[in-house]
């Protein structure tokens, strides 16, 4: 699947690099963005030493909702392989103690879907008002930001051809174990928000919220702890 790659110094976001080249087919990887991306139009901060990645799906995807949560578990799959313990935040974020280390934006085009990847790697420090942790800022040491692309490359290969051959069941469970707030209270930032209590992941990869109305089926949105 991943047999060609173009890695480059700075470009302003790996997403719009492959948006705006239809025919490649190819890992792109950037060493910083200056316009870096995330979800719901947020920006995501893209020094030098992180991991910013994007690559296209070509195949007709009828895994939209389950998709980032697949990648969002490569990507902790990876990080455990280093020794970190890591945590899915429904749908798309990866935590590190608490704090995000990697995000996820998934952007469907026209015939294929974008696959983008922000890893937390070697940054020392991040604006003040950001819940961000890196791999150095965890552990204490700088690791090679190729090898790490390279181990989640393989994690990321594997999990979408058992995706394709067996479906969201596959993975379910080992989302489930890692899912942050997991039976705790949650706000479900919609409008009007919703408070309930996050008891598990359907099988569709929905949120299953148990609230003051019995059992919510959510399907996007951003979740953070009720007192938080
Ligand atoms: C999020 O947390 O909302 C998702 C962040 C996704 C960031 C990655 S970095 C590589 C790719 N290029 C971008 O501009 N965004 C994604």
């Amino acid at each position: 699947r991943f047999s060609c790659l173009v890695w480059l110094e700075e470009v302003s976001s790996t997403q719009d690099f492959l948006k705006e080249r239809e025919d490649l087919n190819c890992v792109v990887c950037a060493k910083r963005q200056t316009l870096g991306r995330g979800r719901y139009g947020r920006s995501w901060h893209s020094d030098e030493g992180g991991l910013y990645l994007s690559f296209p799906l070509q195949e007709e995807l009828k895994d939209e909702q389950t998709l980032p949560l697949v990648v969002a578990l490569s990507v902790c799959q990876m990080l455990e392989d280093y020794g970190f313990l890591t945590s899915i935040k429904w749908v798309n974020d990866v935590y590190v103690m608490g704090k995000k280390i990697c995000g996820v934006l998934v952007e469907k085009l026209k015939n294929r879907s974008i696959v983008g990847i922000g890893i937390n790697v070697n940054q020392r420090n991040f604006p003040q008002d950001l819940p961000a942790t890196s791999m150095f800022l965890v552990s204490g040491k700088e690791y090679s930001v190729a090898c790490v692309l390279f181990f989640l490359l393989d994690k990321i290969e594997v999990n979408l051809d058992l995706l394709k051959e067996e479906g969201f069941r596959a993975f379910r469970e080992d989302i489930k174990k890692r899912l942050l707030f997991l039976d705790q209270e949650v706000i479900l930032h919609t409008e009007p928000p919703v408070v309930g209590i996050l008891k598990d992941i359907s099988e569709e990869g929905y949120l299953m919220l148990l609230t003051a109305q019995g059992e919510k089926k959510v399907v996007s949105g951003d979740i953070t702890l009720r007192g938080s």
